[in-house]
């Protein structure tokens, strides 16, 4: 039994890393992130897979254009885009409310680790539900992390919470691998970069909390098209900005992960 009174954490051979990609605030583009890093991953040549742990609130089935299937005839992960796919979303109507409790949310999301033949990756991408609560913790305990990266926007507010995030993975000795800053900036037609929110707060937390800034990924009106169209902006645009610096932020996160893998780099908190 788990110090904590928690189940062990589920073993997955196959897999080399596993990474989460969480941040304190909802809505600052997590599922994005992860759907779009998972894809430039894939397009550097790694098998990857995608697991969304949002039970009740899935987008990877959106984000990549799918919906509930026939779970009987249906073999998972789901294969779209080159990724190995796994969602509350394949099996539940979203519409549906999902009324479980934390402890059935975390065997959920045990069973998507355990109970599905994800084969041999190098990169198991985990969407994690908005927020530091109960759930989150029970979710990045249970699963054997390579460690986290953690989503924030250059405003305050956003800043306060990723923090918190920070503080949850320090409790848990689950290394952070690095911070990104999403929606960093608009790049206008002329070439120059706008900042529309205030400026470096990636950079500010990334530095007070010792881990590296992995990325500064600009703001485009077509990631949220892509969303909604549901194919992923690196993989429907290959050529655009975005893909180039989720490809940047691939590589980076490549060689981040690695480093965590080794000397499991814990964040310092200052709070
Ligand atoms: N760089 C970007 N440029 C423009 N729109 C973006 C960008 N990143 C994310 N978005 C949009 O912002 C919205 C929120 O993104 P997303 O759902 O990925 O956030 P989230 O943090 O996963 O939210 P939740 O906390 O609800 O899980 C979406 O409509 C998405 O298309
Ligand atoms: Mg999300």
């Amino acid at each position: 039994m788990h110090p904590h009174g928690l189940p062990p954490k589920a073993s997955l051979p196959g897999i080399r890393q596993v990474i989460a990609v969480a941040s304190g605030k909802g809505g600052v583009g997590k599922s994005t992130v992860a759907a779009n890093l998972a894809i430039a991953l894939k397009q550097q040549g790694f098998e990857v897979g995608l697991m969304d742990a949002d039970i009740y609130g899935p987008s990877v089935p959106m984000m990549m254009g799918l919906g509930v299937v026939d779970q009987q005839t249906t073999p998972f992960p789901i294969i779209k885009y080159g990724l190995k796919l796994m969602s509350m979303g394949f099996l539940v109507d979203p519409n549906q409310p999902v009324i479980w409790r934390g402890p059935k949310v975390a065997q959920a999301v045990a069973q998507f680790l355990t109970h599905i033949d994800w084969g041999i990756l190098d990169y198991l991408i985990i969407d994690l539900p908005p927020g530091t609560g109960d759930a989150q913790l029970t979710l990045v305990q249970s699963a054997p992390l390579t460690g986290a990266v953690i989503v924030t926007t250059p405003q305050d507010v956003s800043l306060i919470d990723a923090r918190k995030a920070l503080r949850m993975f320090e409790e848990v000795r689950v290394p952070v691998i690095g911070i990104i800053e999403n929606m960093s900036y608009f790049m206008a037609d002329d070439g120059k970069k706008y900042h529309l929110f205030r400026e470096g707060g990636g950079r500010k937390l990334a530095d007070e909390s010792r881990t590296p800034l992995l990325g500064e990924i600009p703001i485009d009106p077509q990631v949220g098209e892509c969303g909604d169209l549901g194919e992923p902006m690196v993989s429907k645009h290959p050529s655009s900005l975005i893909a180039e610096v989720y490809r940047q932020l691939g590589r980076i996160v490549v060689q981040e992960s690695a480093k965590a893998a080794q000397t499991g780099n814990l964040p310092e908190v200052q709070l």
